[in-house]
């Protein structure tokens, strides 16, 4: 079963691996290294090409910063197909960044403790990869201290992000509000992304200036965190970045442990793993709408949507059993309408909700991939079921696309795989499915 799928998936990843040693997430649309891509990557490459997965991850890892900062994008290479690129980005305005690597001066959710330990678990030669593991762990752990130490301004064990892509999702409705805050300029510049991928597929012009602006406010204070704290109008505790924090937490425990010693790093990581799993639950619940939601720190207040990102702290140490059961049944009736694949990134009740565009409604694989990993963890295994077979129809029904529409029947005008296409994570992610044991 799968045989011609999984042939297409590793040559999409093949194909996307690049001769510097990694793997661009799409050709055109996205020419250079993305940290939370690379980590899904090199989970497909570990089903099949150990060599190209640890390569991925050591060569994200030697752009680390001074600090422990792990960026978002790498520009490895030139390319003249994206926008904004290292020109707009300027990363050496810090005096953090690495100067042989120059990328942009935000982050993507903190999924390579996890990461690791999921490579460790599908390979073979666990002993090879152990030893692997044992000269890039002990960078990802700097991450979390550089997490902890510089992104939790209320001191309570949860770690802001400064802009929207650092979410991962770029352009939820989850922003509207704060856009209505802020009245960015109107900038010049020409997008990129329009000429790879259908405009109502992509964010609008307006929402890339509120991107432009809030990239702009943190490198006039030279990326300084306590600056970005003090000043971005954009400053949100997002439970899907801080439930891939505590979920990659529990795996360095796991890992230092295997590796045996370490105890000084473990305990560190045990203490502020206490506090973050606590502080998740008092803040960023929802009583009402029973599910976890994000907290914007400047307005003081929860922001009050559900989406998919509501549900990732299944997958992590977080909920107890009683807890769990109210985050399954709002996944099920906000998302689990027959006429609908799971999961759309967005309530689609909402009026927000677009089936088209990017992250304001469409299922994503990584997604769903979390999200199915956190049903089975949480014992919901019909669920979990059901996740995995409307991913694998979606995969069979599109191809490797970006992103997805939720609707089991679309309209004549609209394709239902939408943005890159041959894109790596769907493949990588795939093959993670199929080769489950
Ligand atoms: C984009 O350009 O849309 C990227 O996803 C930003 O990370």
């Amino acid at each position: 079963m799968y045989n011609d799928l999984i042939q297409k998936a590793k040559t999409v990843l093949d194909t996307n691996f690049q001769p510097g040693g990694f793997t661009i997430p799409s050709k055109g649309l996205y020419p250079f290294q993305w940290k939370w891509d690379a980590g899904f990557i090199a989970i497909g490459f570990a089903h099949y090409d150990v060599v190209k997965a640890k390569k991925e991850i050591e060569t994200l890892l030697n752009a680390q910063w001074k600090n422990g900062f792990i960026p978002h994008i790498v520009f490895h290479t030139e390319s003249d197909t994206y926008f904004p690129g290292p020109d707009f980005h300027q990363s050496h305005l810090s005096k953090e960044s690495n100067p042989d690597y120059p990328s942009t001066g935000m982050v993507q959710p903190p999924v390579l403790g996890f990461v690791l330990e999921h490579m460790l678990n599908v390979v073979e030669d666990k002993k090879a990869m152990l030893q692997f593991i044992s000269t890039q762990i002990d960078k990802v752990f700097w991450n979390h201290e550089y997490f902890y130490k510089e992104r939790d301004v209320t001191n309570e064990g949860l770690v802001y992000i400064y802009h929207n892509w650092e979410s991962g999702t770029d352009n939820s409705p989850i922003w509207d509000d704060i856009w209505a805050t802020m009245n960015p300029p109107q900038y010049t510049f020409k997008r990129k992304d329009t000429s790879h991928v259908d405009a109502s597929q992509r964010p609008s012009n307006r929402e890339y200036d509120h991107y432009l602006y809030l990239i702009d406010i943190a490198k006039k204070y030279n990326y300084k965190d306590a600056k970005i704290a003090e000043h971005s109008p954009f400053l949100v505790l997002d439970p899907l970045f801080n439930a891939m924090l505590i979920k990659s937490n529990e795996s360095l425990i796991n890992l230092y442990k295997k590796l045996g010693g370490h105890a000084d790093k473990i305990k560190q990581l045990e203490t502020w793993q206490k506090q973050s799993v606590a502080s998740f639950n008092s803040k960023l619940f929802n009583e009402e709408l029973g599910a976890f939601v994000h907290y914007d720190l400047k307005a003081d207040q929860q922001i009050p949507f559900v989406c998919s990102s509501s549900f990732a702290a299944l997958y992590a140490p977080i909920v107890d059993a009683d807890r769990a059961e109210i985050l399954v049944n709002t996944l099920q009736h906000k998302f689990g309408d027959e006429s609908l694949y799971l999961c759309a990134s967005f309530d689609p009740s909402s009026e927000r909700y677009d089936p088209k565009r990017y992250w304001r409604g469409p299922v994503w694989i990584n997604m769903n991939w979390i999200l199915y990993l956190g049903l089975k963890r949480a014992g919901k295994t019909a669920l979990a079921a059901r996740i995995k077979a409307d991913t694998l129809t979606l995969l069979e029904r599109y191809g490797f696309y970006e992103y997805f529409d939720a609707r089991k029947k679309v309209p004549d005008d609209a394709f239902g795989g939408y943005g890159g296409d041959n894109f790596s994570w769907s493949a990588a992610l795939f093959l993670d499915f199929v080769n489950e044991k």
